[in-house]
């Protein structure tokens, strides 16, 4: 009866979720990118649904299927991915960015394969834009706003700086030197911080975690 009753929570929600890598290419056969399956972002769009909101999900490259239910966006850059999100954001009520954002991209793209040369390569890299950072700029009073971040010291005080330079309502921390959380495993360990305080959340399944990250964001919305 419970679970009946917790299915439809989130009904009126319209969210956006973020997950897995971005790709930079570097010529055609090689690119940058970051360590991330899009798990724990697939988890949050699933459990969404399952909790009655409408999702749209946009993902990096990752081996994961569409979701049933789900609206899913595939792109590969981080500019495709800003693209992707800001045409869709003025009217969600919440967005979570749990994608691994390459934070620097080439900054030339060669047409043609790069050559072996005896000296070795040097690669001139600039920044991608900072979606997240640049949603936190731009919000409206009912959007509330969910990053991540995996740091693998001072997460707390990382996440807190974080938190208020982004202008965002949630962070979800990642200890990434753990070898039960974190890449490409089924659970994760994780801390959430908002601006009341922090909680660490025990090990747990992607799916539990994902849960008790929309408890938090029900909680959040429902702050006088
Ligand atoms: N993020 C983003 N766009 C970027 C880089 C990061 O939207 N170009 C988002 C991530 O999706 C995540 C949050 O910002 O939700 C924090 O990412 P993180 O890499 O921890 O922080 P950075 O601000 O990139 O700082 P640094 O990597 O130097 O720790
Ligand atoms: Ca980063």
């Amino acid at each position: 009866l419970l679970s009946l009753f917790q299915a439809a929570d989130l009904r009126d929600y319209k969210v956006l979720i973020t997950a897995g890598p971005t790709r930079e290419p570097l010529d055609p056969v090689r690119f940058l990118s970051n360590r991330s399956s899009g798990k724990m972002g697939f988890a949050l769009a699933r459990t969404a649904r399952r909790r009655g909101a409408d999702v749209t999900l946009i993902t990096g490259p990752v081996h994961l299927a569409d979701p049933p239910g789900i609206e899913v966006i595939r792109v590969t850059t981080a500019v495709e991915m800003a693209r992707a999100v800001f045409d869709r954001a003025t009217d969600m009520d919440v967005i979570i960015k749990s994608a691994a954002v390459a934070d620097f991209k080439p900054q030339a793209y060669e047409e043609h394969k790069i050559k072996k040369k005896e000296t070795g390569l040097r690669l001139e890299l600039v920044k991608n834009v900072d979606i997240l950072q640049k949603l936190g700029q731009n919000r409206h009073p009912h959007l509330t706003l969910v990053g991540f971040a995996a740091e693998s010291h001072r997460h707390v005080e990382e996440g807190r700086r974080k938190l208020r330079e982004k202008n965002l309502d949630l962070i979800v921390m990642n200890d990434i030197l753990g070898s039960t959380t974190g890449f490409d495993v089924e659970t994760n360990q994780v801390t959430l911080i908002d601006q009341q305080g922090s909680t660490t959340l025990p090990l747990l399944s992607k799916e539990k975690t994902a849960d008790h990250i929309w408890d938090k964001i029900v909680a959040i919305r429902r702050q006088p």
